[in-house]
């Protein structure tokens, strides 16, 4: 019998790239996901190879149907969004944490081979030093960002207490085609794209010199196969990023340039839990993985608008 793989939140952005990465490789794939954030559209093109689940990881017995027979797991689920965690804790610690902590126990208890966490970059916080690198301390500045650390911390010590193989990968700023502009909580770039694309004006909290290192969807799903299988990245933690930064404004003038007009931009007073520069220090994950972020953040802009030009409905 082929591999089983089951990605937890494969209707989200990054799981369902992820998903149609394994699909088209061949692989069997369930996908669970409770649609709380996650569209059921994005995985139209393979909803008919793969088996969908639709239900709620917070359950633990739901955890354990849906790891029965499993060989690895892509563990994205999440609730994400630091302004969202800082408006309602609640949920989002129960998506980030009891449901994170509910897939491990089933992984330990179903002998999963391998799970690989979405870790993110907002753990570090507002570190003083770029770039940002494993061995810093964790400084997280949002709900967020601590129930990220929690849920990095409890793979780890699934691998130290109980062998279960689990790699962490700290997300940094991931964009491209399907992810949702439309919700307030949405992240910059997909907002900006479709804002412009309707000739709207876009909104900076702050003064626009923040940066950070978007990292394009399509590096961020080959780290996570190199991820499941890569000797001596069990019970690791590592950056996922591009390796390189820009500010918002930088990001405004790549965009005006790529859909050639002129961006109206509105300044408003920065936002609490905001973290002021980001940016991966990559090595660890190039020694331990072999990962070479392919895309770069400009063609990494190119695709997403192309795709929203072609996709974007409202
Ligand atoms: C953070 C994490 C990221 C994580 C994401 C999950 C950091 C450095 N990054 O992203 O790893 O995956 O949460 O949600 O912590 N902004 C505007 N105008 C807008 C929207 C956003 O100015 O209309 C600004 C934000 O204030 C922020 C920047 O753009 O300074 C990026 O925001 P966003 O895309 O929401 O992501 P982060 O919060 O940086």
């Amino acid at each position: 019998m082929s591999k089983l793989y089951l990605v937890t939140g494969g209707a989200g952005f990054i799981g369902s790239h992820i998903v149609q990465r394994l699909v088209k490789r061949g692989e069997r794939v369930r996908v669970v996901d409770n649609l709380c954030t996650g569209e059921i559209e994005r995985l139209a093109s393979v909803l008919s190879v793969i088996d969908f689940v639709e239900e709620d990881l917070a359950d633990p017995a739901v955890c354990d149907r849906v790891v029965d027979g499993v060989d690895y797991v892509l563990h994205q689920a999440a609730i994400p969004s630091v302004q969202r965690s800082i408006r309602d804790p609640m949920a989002s610690n129960r998506a980030n944490i009891t449901a994170t902590l509910n897939v491990l126990e089933s992984c330990r208890t179903h002998g999963v081979r391998r799970l690989v966490y979405a870790a993110s970059s907002s753990v570090y916080g507002d570190t003083k030093v770029l770039p940002k690198r494993e061995d810093m301390p964790a400084t997280p500045l949002s709900p967020y960002a601590l129930q990220k650390f929690v849920g990095e911390r409890y793979a780890k010590l699934y691998f130290d207490l109980y062998k279960l193989e689990t790699v962490s990968l700290r997300y940094f700023n991931v964009f491209g085609p399907s992810q949702d502009p439309y919700s307030e909580y949405s992240a910059v770039i997909p907002k900006f794209i479709t804002k412009l694309l309707a000739g709207e004006k876009l909104t900076i909290f702050g003064d626009g010199e923040q940066s950070r290192d978007f990292t394009y969807v399509e590096n961020v799903v080959q780290a996570n196969l190199l991820a499941l299988t890569a000797d001596g990245a069990a019970g690791k933690m590592m950056n996922l990023g591009c390796g390189t930064r820009i500010s918002l404004n930088q990001l405004v003038k790549q965009l005006e340039n790529i859909l050639g007009l002129n961006a109206q931009v509105e300044y408003l007073p920065a936002r609490a839990g905001d973290v002021r520069d980001s940016l991966a220090d990559i090595g660890l994950a190039e020694r331990l993985l072999g990962y070479q972020p392919r895309v770069s953040v400009e063609d990494g802009l190119a695709r997403t608008v192309d795709w929203f030009r072609n996709h974007a409905s409202r």
